[in-house]
């Protein structure tokens, strides 16, 4: 069977200078994943997990190596690169970072209207759809003020999957939340990775999401280690 590669990191090197050192998170990273890996990477807290998340979701730029999306080499400092992350990547944060003046539904449209508005009805549909997968379409019109923490995590996944993202990136998806909502959501990437062989990366401290996953990564002083 052939592999298909959607993220190819090759010598990644992240490095953060202060004013007195330079401080190496990320050593000559190499890491392939394939179309519908389901990979957790866990790691103790300031082992460069966020760094490296955002490395894959192309908000920060390594200071040396490439990053293949697609066989594709990206580069954060290329004109087009807003276009590329809102393609291809879809991320949820460990804080949902809803915008507050807009309903969940509205949340979610956004990343596909700012791409093409003319296509409005079609997105909402689309966004109402994901809203119902994810178990909140009935707070559709709500604020996120009106709105649980769980609710605000789903509106957030739904909002990351719109515009069907070759990766969703998950950073603690459910850091700040109960068990069993946890679980719940949990469920929802368990089912989206099995159904439609959406290709996610997590980043957890949670041994229930790592359990999910199909190959845990361990990230300890820059070195990933399965
Ligand atoms: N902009 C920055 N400048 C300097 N150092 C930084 C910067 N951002 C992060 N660091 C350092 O890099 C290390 C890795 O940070 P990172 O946020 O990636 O850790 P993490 O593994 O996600 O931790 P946690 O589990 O607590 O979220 C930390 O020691 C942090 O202090
Ligand atoms: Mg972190």
């Amino acid at each position: 069977m052939t592999k298909n590669i959607v993220l190819e990191l090759k010598n990644i090197c992240k490095n953060y200078s202060t004013k007195t050192e330079t401080l190496e998170i990320i050593k000559n990273l190499n890491l392939q994943i394939e179309e519908g890996d389901f990979i957790s990477i866990l790691g103790q807290s300031g082992s460069g997990k966020t760094t490296l998340l955002n490395l894959i979701g192309l908000l920060d730029s390594p200071t040396s190596g490439n990053i293949y999306i697609d066989n594709e080499n990206i580069s954060v400092n290329s004109s087009n690169i807003d276009l590329v992350r809102n393609k291809k990547i879809g991320f949820v944060f460990q804080f949902h970072y809803l915008l507050p003046e807009f309903t969940a539904l509205e949340n979610v449209m956004i990343p596909a209207l700012t791409q093409d508005y003319s296509k409005k009805k079609e997105i909402e549909k689309r966004a109402l759809e994901l809203l119902k997968e994810v178990g909140v379409d009935h707070r559709a019109n709500h604020k996120p003020t009106e709105l649980s923490g769980g609710e605000k995590q789903r509106v957030a996944i739904a909002r990351a999957l719109i515009n069907n993202p070759k990766i969703l990136l998950l950073d603690e998806p459910t850091g700040n939340l109960d068990n069993e909502t946890s679980e719940k959501i949990f469920n929802i990437f368990k089912q989206i990775n099995s159904k439609k062989r959406q290709t996610i990366i997590t980043v957890t401290h949670s041994r229930e999401l790592a359990e999910i996953s199909n190959k845990k990564l361990f990230l300890k002083k820059g070195i990933l280690s399965e």
